[in-house]
C-alpha cells in the first residue's frame, strides 16, 4: 500500500507542499470562475469529509474505483493512498483545466484521468478494461445539473456498479440523497458539519441478489 508519510525533517519538502496546495487552490478557483455552475464551490472538500466518506470502504475487494468530478484531486490522493497496488482509479471530469492539472501532478500508474461526463461512465469503464465498478464517489454538483442529466448519471452508475458496491456523494443540498434513494436498495447517510459549507454524506449500496430478494420479502 502506498501511504503518504509527512517528513518532519525536511522543511524544503514542506515548502513544496505549501506551494502545491496554493497551486491546487488557484486552479480550483479558476475552474470555479470559468464554470461556476459545474464546479459549484469555491473551496475543495475538507479532510474530515474525505475521512468520513471513505470510512465504510472495503479496500481489499476494490478492483475499480471511479471518481466523478475530481476537481484538483482533493479525494483522489486519499483514494490512491488506500487503493490496492493492482487496482485502478478512474477519474472523470468535464473540466479540461482540472483534467490537465491531475495528469500533470499525480503520477501513479493506477490513476486514469479522462475528460468527459459522468453520464458516460459505462463506456469509460469498458474502455478502462473493466465490466463493473466496485465503488463510485461523486463530487458532482447534483442540484446544479439538469434533472434529466442527474437521473441519467445515477441510472448509469447503478447499471455499472458491482453487487455489494456503493455510490457515494457529499453535497450541500439533498438532491443527490433523493436520487440515490430512488435507485439504490440501501442508503446510509451522515453529516459533515466541519465542511465549508456543511454537507450531507450519502452511501447508496447495490445489494447482492439474495439481499434484494430478502428485502422484498
Ligand atoms: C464541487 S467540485 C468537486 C471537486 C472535488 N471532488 C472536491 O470534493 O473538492 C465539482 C466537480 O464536478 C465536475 N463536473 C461537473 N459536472 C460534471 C459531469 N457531468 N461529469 C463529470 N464531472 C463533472 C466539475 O468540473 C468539478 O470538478
Amino acid at each position: 500500500m502506498n501511504v503518504h508519510q509527512p517528513n518532519r525533517k525536511l522543511p524544503r519538502n514542506r515548502r513544496k507542499g505549501i506551494w502545491q496546495f496554493a497551486e491546487a487552490a488557484t486552479t480550483f478557483f479558476r475552474g470555479f470562475l470559468e464554470h461556476p455552475g459545474m464546479v459549484a464551490s469555491v473551496v475543495p472538500s475538507s479532510r474530515s469529509t474525505i475521512n468520513a466518506m471513505l470510512l465504510p470502504i472495503d479496500w481489499a475487494r476494490c478492483r475499480l474505483f471511479v471518481e466523478f468530478g475530481p476537481g484538483v484531486g482533493t479525494f483522489t490522493n486519499h483514494i490512491l493512498d488506500c487503493l490496492p497496488e493492482d487496482s485502478t482509479l478512474l477519474a472523470i471530469d468535464t473540466n479540461p483545466r482540472f483534467v490537465e492539472y491531475l495528469r500533470n501532478t499525480i503520477h501513479d500508474p493506477r490513476l486514469q484521468v479522462v475528460l468527459g461526463s459522468a453520464a458516460d461512465v459505462e463506456s469509460f469503464v469498458r474502455a478502462a478494461g473493466h465490466s463493473r465498478a466496485d465503488y463510485v464517489i461523486s463530487g458532482l454538483p447534483f442540484s446544479s445539473l439538469p434533472l434529466e442529466t442527474a437521473e441519467q448519471i445515477v441510472d448509469a452508475t447503478y447499471a455499472v456498479m458491482a453487487e455489494g458496491g456503493a455510490f457515494m456523494t457529499y453535497q450541500f443540498r439533498r438532491t443527490a440523497r433523493r436520487l440515490t434513494e430512488g435507485r439504490f436498495e440501501r442508503v446510509d447517510t451522515g453529516l459533515a458539519l466541519s465542511n465549508v459549507p456543511p454537507c450531507v454524506l450519502v452511501w447508496g449500496w447495490k445489494l447482492k441478489d439474495c439481499a434484494v430478494r430478502e428485502a422484498a420479502e
